[in-house]
């Protein structure tokens, strides 16, 4: 209370004592929960990921391949990544060869001309890596590369792994037996023991005699996540696997549709042998390998247990070109059709026999297909055409396969409709009923893309705040909104590695961290029951923000609450009298200040805690400032 007079009135210094006292926490907000009482269903497949080649997020990202630009490709400026070796008075020059290649997809190679090496003098390339190569110490890595020599004698390849401050070699092989074919050669590295982790390393390819030496497909792989042959980074995966999602939304984004249309995701040339694969340029001004093709999409799923959520090119690309529907569109739809089959068909099938030829037999489980991808971009007025058109022929064959429209349409009543929002914090706080009031009755929702873009490379607390807020808007409407994923998810931060600012996860070639927001859909995801609970709440500012699930089966109650305010929020806790356990989990992710982050050099500086918290029926809870906080309650 502030002083008063002698005449009961104010003084100054008390009334700003007063304020002080008043801004130390905000009003308590009440919260009336009630356990038994079910009020909309959450969908179990709410959080998933949507992922492509952005940011590096495929090529010198999740896609563990070591080896940049492995099919030399060269422009006026040379061959990217690779440099000539020329080891003492050795002698050679490397060359673009357009004219002999391993395969119709690689119908160029470089050509190593040497024309002076002998053993102790060895002439070859180096190749820089992402960003270098990340190594450890006793592990081995495993490589490939097709060549051919036109010089009998040419001998071996020195294959080594070396440090690039230091020269020293910390691994080496060689490879025997060229000749004038074309032909496959494999390879393991293996580490010795007493190695620093560091990603300052190179892979060198050396001769010991003159000739001539054609290589192409020069690969080099660390063990993988399921140890997976052309698999993924083990640490990217983890971080994945601990968002719990339920879908993968692929290939794209912008990266299935491609600049132009000869640039879209053409599936068919991403399966099979890497070596069939012809790569192709992306949308995000980097060349795409295709090591990450359509079956390595979906054993990534298989490895998260996630669903496949396939988008189907469906006839526009980026810079406005566009397939009008009719025959001209008839052969993408079928494409989508063999895609579809190729995914979900028996091995009776001919693209299920296809995906069997590749390595898997057994098909793919399918629930939702997306025909294209922001179609709302094509000015032409022709995706209504085009989606009807990829309906009819999906839904006549798989008709019970869920299919997205990715703009509004009129001809045809879209199963599911793809939203995107890139938004502010503040857009998210005022933005968390979006869905409270939308129409029951329409198309359900996939809110395919969305996050608050606040921090760069990933976003800070507050851009975690605001992605909370809007999170549980999403939860209390989980009867429409089906799905949800956010976007971007991976960013390379190796200079020149970004060309989209503020993505979930960061990584160079050794290390990935999270951002906040990140830790806040790990802390959405993970706790998610199975339908809302009746509740009110009052007392609500425009900072404060919940959620309640409740998993049925395991009577627990998932309690989230959001303070985007600068002070602390006290909580009157209400459960109506259910019967609680008297203690409970605590999930606790809170900063100074909206600013606070990590980063790649400070990967851990706000990150979730967990506690043991005493409850009760009725009970109060204290958020500090700036939190978001899951309270497990489990009900006897
Ligand atoms: O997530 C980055 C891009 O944003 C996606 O490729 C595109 O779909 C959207 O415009």
């Amino acid at each position: 209370m502030p002083e008063k007079t002698f005449a009961g009135i104010p003084t100054l210094a008390g009334l700003a004592l007063c304020a002080t006292l008043a801004l130390a926490q905000n009003a308590p907000v009440t919260l009336t929960v009630h356990p038994d009482q079910a009020a909309t269903p959450v969908s179990s497949t709410l959080y998933g990921l949507m992922t492509e080649e952005i940011n590096y997020s495929y090529d010198g990202g999740l896609y563990a391949e070591m080896v940049r630009n492995r099919t030399f490709r060269g422009d006026w400026s040379g061959i990217d990544s690779w440099f000539l070796v020329e080891n003492g008075d050795a002698a050679a020059k490397m060359t673009a060869d357009t004219g002999t290649g391993p395969s119709n997809a690689l119908p160029h190679s470089v050509r190593v001309t040497v024309e002076k090496a002998d053993a102790k003098n060895e002439a070859g390339l180096l190749n820089v890596g992402y960003w270098g190569m990340a190594l450890r110490p006793n592990t081995a890595y495993k490589g490939s590369f097709y060549a051919k020599t036109d010089t009998a004698d040419m001998g071996p390849v020195l294959v080594s792994l070396v440090q690039n401050n230091t020269g020293k070699v910390v691994a080496r092989t060689t490879v025997s037996n060229l000749t004038s074919e074309w032909k496959q050669y494999n390879f393991t590295l293996t580490t010795v023991g007493d190695l620093q982790p560091s990603a300052a390393n190179h892979l060198v390819l050396t001769v010991g005699h003159a000739g001539s030496l054609w290589l192409d497909l020069v690969s080099l792989f660390p063990p993988t996540y399921h140890d997976r042959v052309n698999g993924n980074r083990i640490d990217l995966m983890e971080k994945m696997a601990a968002m719990h999602p339920q879908f993968l939304r692929f290939p794209g984004g912008n990266y299935l549709e491609g600049d132009h249309i000869n640039e879209r995701f053409e599936w068919k040339k991403t399966i099979g042998p890497l070596v069939d694969r012809p790569t192709h340029p992306s949308p995000w001004n980097y060349h795409s390998t295709d090591g990450m093709g359509l079956l390595e999409f979906l054993g990534w799923c298989e490895d998260l247990k996630m669903q496949p959520l396939l988008a189907v090119y469906a006839g526009y690309s980026l810079k406005g070109e566009h397939v009008e529907p009719g025959a001209a569109l008839e052969p993408y739809v079928q494409d989508a059709l063999d895609e579809i089959e190729y995914v979900t068909g028996g091995t009776d099938t001919k693209w299920g026999a296809e995906r069997a030829k590749d390595g898997h037999a057994a098909p793919f489980a399918l629930t939702y297909v997306e025909i294209g991808n922001e179609d709302w971009f094509d000015r032409s007025g022709s995706y209504d055409g085009r989606y009807a058109q990829f309906y009819k022929a999906i839904k006549a064959k798989y008709p019970q396969l869920q299919l997205i429209a990715t703009a509004p349409v009129k001809s045809t009543r879209p199963d599911v409709l793809d939203e995107h929002f890139y938004v502010r914090a503040t857009t998210n706080f005022h933005d968390a009923t979006h869905y409270d009031k939308t129409d029951r009755n329409g198309p359900k929702i996939f809110v395919g893309e969305w996050a608050t873009r606040e921090g760069t490379p990933t976003p800070n607390m507050g851009a975690a705040l605001g992605d909370a807020a809007w999170m549980t808007g999403m939860e209390r409407n989980s009867d429409i909104v089906v799905m949800a994923s956010y976007a971007p998810l991976f960013v390379n931060v190796n200079p020149g590695g970004m060309q989209w600012e503020s993505d979930l996860i960061g990584y160079d070639t050794l290390h990935s961290y999270g951002s906040p927001s990140y830790w806040a859909q790990v802390m959405f995801g993970e706790y998610l029951g199975d339908h809302t609970p009746k509740s009110e709440a009052t007392g609500t500012g425009e900072k404060f923000f919940y959620s309640i699930t409740k998993n049925t089966a395991k009577k627990q109650l998932y309690v989230k609450l959001v303070n985007a305010s600068s002070v602390p929020q006290p909580v009157e806790i209400d459960l109506s009298g259910a019967q609680v356990a008297g203690t409970a989990k605590l999930v606790s992710l809170s900063a100074p200040d909206t600013q606070a982050t990590n980063s790649i050099s400070d990967p851990e500086r706000v990150v979730p805690v967990t506690s043991m918290v005493q409850v009760s029926g009725k009970f109060s809870h204290t958020l500090p400032a700036y939190s978001i906080q899951v309270l497990q309650i489990d009900e006897k």
